[in-house]
């Protein structure tokens, strides 16, 4: 049975303080103390999405991926270790960190600790989000998507593929190597891209209403690092800007994903770069850059759109 959904993350951090502060002014999600060294974000009815622990450095921890019992997370680590890949459980003391009934771990291909778990706990009490707020888009769909940077980009394929059975919704080859792969609905929990290096290209959360969008780039416009401006991809459709977290990593804060139905998608090739205006790439070195913002005029001038995908109750229908 194939993994249901990116569950949560999990992050290293010199500095808690800036996670509380990141968390807060740009995520708008509520921290949640958890004793002396660790703290989490929680953005749903989940007890968290995000769990930040105390180190000596900046970085990505891991990445949970939920399954649906503790049978199907059995199958799954025998098909990790049936891949020849080396699977190992999780301590109690991992357990209590994540609340999950059970979690076993591995690591990818690129070096990424992945972890499969069942059995997440919900909150204690109603979710409390640090400022007026539509919520975020979470349920079947988990918390949001990856990306990861892959030096094999094809043993990564493989991995996600045949072992956590995503499935491929669409794909870019020129001018660099890029697949997306789903779990569920959402046009994509994993995204492969292919680079000199491996590491996390960035973690998207999506929000149900557009002015939280518009919201938390105004703060992180304020005192964050931007990654890429506002702007709207040409395949998931979504509408974000991403910021760089203190991991180092960029954050993408989007809204309006477009839902894939299983039964009628076929992958495509994507052949009009990642966006279909804005996300002006500012970690790029100048030429790289330069040559993104060519590739964007070429789509702008194209007219590729999408209609916007509004959840209910989120619209008013006018003349
Ligand atoms: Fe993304």
């Amino acid at each position: 049975m194939p993994v249901l959904a990116l569950g949560y993350i999990g992050v290293e951090a010199r500095d808690l303080d800036a996670w509380r502060a990141f968390g807060t002014d740009v995520l708008a999600m509520q921290v949640v103390e958890r004793g002396a060294d660790t703290l989490a974000l929680r953005m749903d009815e989940r007890c968290q999405r995000v769990l930040v622990q105390c180190t000596e450095r900046d970085a990505p921890a891991f990445f949970g991926f939920e399954t649906a019992s503790a049978k199907a997370l059995q199958e799954t680590v025998g098909k990790i270790e049936a891949a020849g890949r080396k699977i190992t459980r999780a301590t109690e003391r991992e357990l209590l960190l994540r609340r999950v009934e059970d979690m076993a771990w591995c690591i990818d291909p690129a070096g990424n600790r992945i972890e499969l778990f069942h059995g997440q706990a919900a909150g204690n009490g109603p979710l409390t989000l640090p400022r007026p707020h539509g919520g975020f888009r979470t349920g079947r769909m988990g918390m949001g998507h990856m990306v990861l940077h892959a030096e094999d980009i094809d043993a990564m394929s493989a991995f996600y593929r045949d072992v956590l059975g995503l499935r491929l919704s669409d794909y870019m080859v020129k001018p660099y190597r890029l697949m997306f792969l789903r779990a569920n609905p959402r046009h994509h929990s994993v995204g492969l891209l292919e680079s000199k290096h491996n590491g996390v290209h960035h973690v998207m959360f999506e929000v149900l209403a557009l002015d939280d969008v518009g919201r938390a780039y105004d703060f992180a416009l304020e005192k964050w690092r931007i990654g890429q401006t506002l702007g709207r991809h040409s395949n998931d459709w979504v509408l974000s800007f991403y910021a760089f977290c203190p991991a180092g990593f960029m954050m993408e804060y989007g809204w309006g994903g477009r839902l894939i139905d299983e039964a009628t998608w076929t992958p495509r090739e994507v052949t009009h770069g990642g966006s279909m205006w804005g996300h002006d790439r500012l970690w790029m070195d100048e030429e790289r850059r330069r040559k993104a913002n060519e590739v964007r005029r070429t789509t702008i001038l194209s007219g590729l759109g999408a209609p916007l995908q509004i959840t209910r109750g989120q619209f008013n229908e006018v003349e």
